[in-house]
C-alpha cells in the first residue's frame, strides 16, 4: 500500500503530465497560428505522450490501490513571440518535470518504497530523452536564424515526427 504522502505526490504529478499536455497543445495551435505546420505537428505528438505519461501513473496508482483524482488543470500561456521561443520554453518546462521526478524519486526513498522508486526510473530514463530531443530542436532553430528557407526545412523535418506518431497509432 502506498503511503498517503507517496499517493498525493503522484496524483500531483499526473495533474502536472496533463498541465504539460495542455502546455504543448496551446503551443502547438500557436504553432499552426504563424504556418510552421510541421512545428505544429512535432508538438501535439508531444501533447500526446504526456497524456501517456500521465496514464502511466495512472495505471501504476490503481495497480498500487490507491485513488486518482483528476484535478482542475492550469491555463497555459498561449502566444509566443517566434518558434524558438516556444521551444525554448518547452526545454524549461522539461528541465521542471525532470526535477519534480527526482523530487518524488527522493520521496520514494524517504518512504523506504522500493516498487515506488523502481516504477520512477522509467521516469528518470525518459527525462533524458524528453530534454534531449527538444534541446535539438532549440538548435535548430538557433542555427537556423531568421531565413526563410531555413525556417521552411526545420518545418518539414518536424513535421516528420508527426506523420511517424500518426503511423504508430
Ligand atoms: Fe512527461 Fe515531457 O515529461
Amino acid at each position: 500500500m502506498l503511503t498517503e504522502r507517496l499517493s498525493q505526490a503522484l496524483n500531483e504529478q499526473v495533474n502536472a503530465e496533463l498541465y504539460s499536455a495542455y502546455l504543448y497543445l496551446s503551443m502547438s495551435m500557436y504553432l499552426e497560428s504563424i504556418d510552421m505546420s510541421g512545428a505544429a505537428g512535432w508538438m501535439n505528438a508531444q501533447a500526446r505522450e504526456e497524456v501517456s505519461h500521465a496514464e502511466r501513473i495512472m495505471g501504476y496508482l490503481n495497480d498500487r490501490g490507491a485513488r486518482v483524482w483528476m484535478k482542475a488543470i492550469e491555463e497555459p500561456p498561449a502566444k509566443w513571440d517566434s518558434a524558438l521561443q516556444v521551444f525554448e520554453e518547452s526545454f524549461e518546462h522539461e528541465r521542471k518535470v525532470s526535477a519534480m521526478i527526482d523530487h518524488l524519486v527522493d520521496l520514494a526513498r524517504e518512504e523506504n518504497d522500493h516498487m515506488t522508486e523502481n516504477f520512477l526510473q522509467w521516469f528518470v530514463a525518459e527525462q533524458i530523452e524528453e530534454e534531449a530531443s527538444v534541446s535539438d530542436v532549440v538548435r535548430l532553430f538557433k542555427l537556423s536564424g531568421d531565413d526563410g528557407g531555413n525556417l521552411l526545412m526545420i518545418d518539414q523535418k518536424l513535421g516528420e515526427r508527426a506523420a511517424g506518431a500518426l503511423e504508430e497509432d
